[in-house]
Order: structure tokens, then C-alpha cells, then sequence
């Protein structure tokens, strides 16, 4: 039988987001950020085991509670997120685990997900071929720009945004990761895109806009403000 686990990449530094350390340990609603992210996943029953990938360079000091017992840290982060996930599939298939479980991506960053919408997804691709991702259709028209200026007005009919979890098997994806590790993941900016270049066609399963990645200094506020509704 086939088992879930979840593989977290959390060796970004968070440019954008304005911090002074890495945006995932930034306090959010009583616990840095990623601590949200680790517990929903840890929450979902079918997961066995999750692997939280950080920078070689991490020094953050994590608190005493509050960490998943069936989790763990891997320090084989690489330079891009897709090299990061790259190298803790390399450390889930090196330890051992099977290349027909499943692996759930899931961004440290994605603080908000729900143990729900975890399930929702492993119960929409668990007899999946494939394999796939949550996703929000489009909710805004979509303009194409040129010099500061609405150069074209594109339909958004059919048109989806990606988030996280990606599920895929593990040495599927492995494998679809390995096919662009030369071109240093050119173009590779979420698990489905390595597995498109192999033509196949992963499942679009309806996530919700509260799964937004934490990413610019006002995002912050927002998710603080999502978890203490929820609480
Ligand atoms: N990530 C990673 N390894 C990298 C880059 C990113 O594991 N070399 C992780 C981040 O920690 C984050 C997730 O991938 O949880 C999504 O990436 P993103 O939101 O882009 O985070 P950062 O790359 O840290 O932020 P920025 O792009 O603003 O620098
Ligand atoms: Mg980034």
C-alpha cells in the first residue's frame, strides 16, 4: 500500500517579503510562520511522515514545542525551490522510502492551508495516474501590460493559479525533477511544471484564496489576521 508523505522546501530566504530573517520564521499568530504550516500538514491522518527541507546555512533556533513527532529537518536545501525539493526527494528515496508513495509539496510558506483541503486534494488524486495540485481558478480579468500601459485583455476561462500542496509520486517526480536538473531548473517554478515537460497532465483540484502564499510585507498582516479568525 502506498504511503503520503509531505515534503516541505523552507530554505528560501524571502526576498521580497522584507524581513530581516528568512520570511517562514517570522512571528505570525503566536508562532513563527512555518510552525502554522508543519502542525496543518502534521494534522491530516494519512500523512506518515514529513521532511522539512532547510538551508545548509539555517541558524534558526525552533521552538520547544509544537513540532510534529513524525517530522523532520533535512539541511539539503539548494540555491533555487526547485533544487531544494530535488534534493529532499534524494533524502526521502536515500532513506529508504518508497518511489510508489506519494510525496505532498507543500510551501513553508503557505501558512494557511488547511488539514481540509490537504485531504481534499489526496482524495482527488490518490487513484490519479498522474498525480496533482491545488489550484484556484482565476478569479480577476487578466491583463497583458507593455510599458506601463493594458496592452491586451486576456479570457480567463480555463485559466488557473497554482498553489500548494503538488502531489505526485515520489520517484515520479523525482525523475520529472532529474530531466531539468541540468538546465539548473530553468523555467521549473512548482512541481506540475517538471511533470508537464514529460507530457502528462496533472489534476487541478479547487483550493481556496485563503491558501495564498505569504510572500510581500502586507501578506503578513492578512494571514495574522486568517488564523486568529480561525482560532
Ligand atoms: N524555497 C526553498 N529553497 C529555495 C527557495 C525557496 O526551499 N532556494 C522555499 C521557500 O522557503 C518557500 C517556498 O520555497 O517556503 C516558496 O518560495 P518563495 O515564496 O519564493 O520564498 P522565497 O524564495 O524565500 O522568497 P523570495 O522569492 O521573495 O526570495
Ligand atoms: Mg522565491
Amino acid at each position: 500500500m502506498s504511503l503520503f508523505h509531505a515534503l516541505i522546501p523552507c530554505a528560501g530566504s524571502g526576498s521580497r517579503a522584507g524581513t530581516a530573517q528568512p520570511k517562514q520564521y517570522q512571528p505570525v499568530a503566536g508562532q513563527p510562520m512555518v510552525m502554522h504550516t508543519l502542525q496543518a500538514l502534521a494534522a491530516v491522518p494519512g500523512i506518515a511522515s514529513g521532511w522539512v527541507i532547510l538551508s545548509p546555512a539555517d541558524d534558526f533556533v525552533w521552538p520547544q514545542t509544537g513540532w510534529p513527532a513524525h517530522f523532520r529537518r533535512q539541511a539539503c536545501g539548494g540555491a533555487s525551490r526547485a533544487e531544494s525539493v530535488f534534493k529532499g526527494l534524494q533524502a526521502m528515496l536515500g532513506a529508504g522510502l518508497s518511489g510508489q508513495d506519494w510525496v505532498l509539496v507543500h510551501d513553508a510558506a503557505r501558512c494557511l492551508v488547511t488539514p481540509a483541503e490537504v485531504q481534499r486534494l489526496i482524495d482527488a488524486c490518490r487513484d490519479d495516474a498522474v498525480g496533482g495540485l491545488l489550484a484556484l481558478p482565476l478569479p480577476d480579468t487578466l491583463k497583458t501590460e507593455a510599458g506601463g500601459r493594458v496592452q491586451q485583455t486576456v479570457a480567463r476561462e480555463h485559466k488557473w493559479l497554482a498553489q500548494t500542496p503538488q502531489m505526485f509520486r515520489l520517484q515520479a517526480l523525482h525523475d520529472a525533477l532529474a530531466a531539468v536538473a541540468g538546465s539548473g531548473f530553468a523555467g521549473i517554478t512548482d512541481e506540475a511544471s517538471a511533470v508537464e515537460r514529460l507530457g502528462l497532465q496533472p489534476r487541478l483540484v479547487e483550493g481556496s484564496a485563503q491558501n495564498f502564499k505569504v510572500t510581500y510585507p502586507a501578506d503578513f498582516a492578512l494571514a495574522e489576521a486568517v488564523l486568529r479568525s480561525r482560532a
